[in-house]
């Protein structure tokens, strides 16, 4: 993971305008190493999703991101298939997240792969704005 973490920096700041110091993200990996995964192509990392355990049975996702150069090829969802295989195999049985209410892209890519909005945060963003929580269900 400390080799990767250039990368999946520019991947961030490309894809949501962040620039995180890189101890967040070993942080996070130490945390739970299966709910950190990358995205390669034969340029090097294109995308990354995070998450850590929130729950008994809960993952969260903090970050999910792919490069805007390779958007629209089954990244995002072979991130999140393989993030939900690792919740699988450690017991875990639901996934929630935070999106932006006015990223509709990332909303409605959710919503297609069976995520509900569950509540919203107020003033969730650094920038004031609200946050909708989502979540799914990896049972039945
Ligand atoms: C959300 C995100 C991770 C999806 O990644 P992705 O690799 O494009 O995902 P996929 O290719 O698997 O699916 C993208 C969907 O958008 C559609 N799409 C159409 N045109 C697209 C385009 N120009 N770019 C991206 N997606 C496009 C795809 O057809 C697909 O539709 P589907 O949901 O009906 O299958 C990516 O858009 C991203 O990094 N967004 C910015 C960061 C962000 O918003 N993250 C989530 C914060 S909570």
């Amino acid at each position: 993971m400390p080799g990767d973490i250039p990368a999946v920096s520019k991947v961030v700041e490309r894809s949501l305008g962040e620039n995180y110091a890189p101890s967040l993200y070993m942080t996070v990996h130490n945390l739970w190493p299966e709910g950190l995964l990358v995205l390669e192509s034969e340029s090097g990392i294109i995308g990354f999703v995070a998450s850590v355990i929130s729950g008994p049975k809960v993952a969260r996702v903090l970050m999910l991101a792919v490069d805007p150069d390779h958007r629209g090829r089954s990244g995002g969802t072979m991130l999140m298939d393989a993030l939900y295989s690792n919740c699988i195999a450690r017991g875990l049985d639901t996934v929630v997240l935070e999106v932006r209410k006015s990223n509709a892209r990332a909303r409605s890519f959710y919503e297609r792969r069976g995520f509900k909005v569950t509540g919203e945060i107020k003033c969730f963003y650094t920038n004031g704005e609200d946050a909708d929580k989502m979540s799914r269900s990896l049972v039945n």
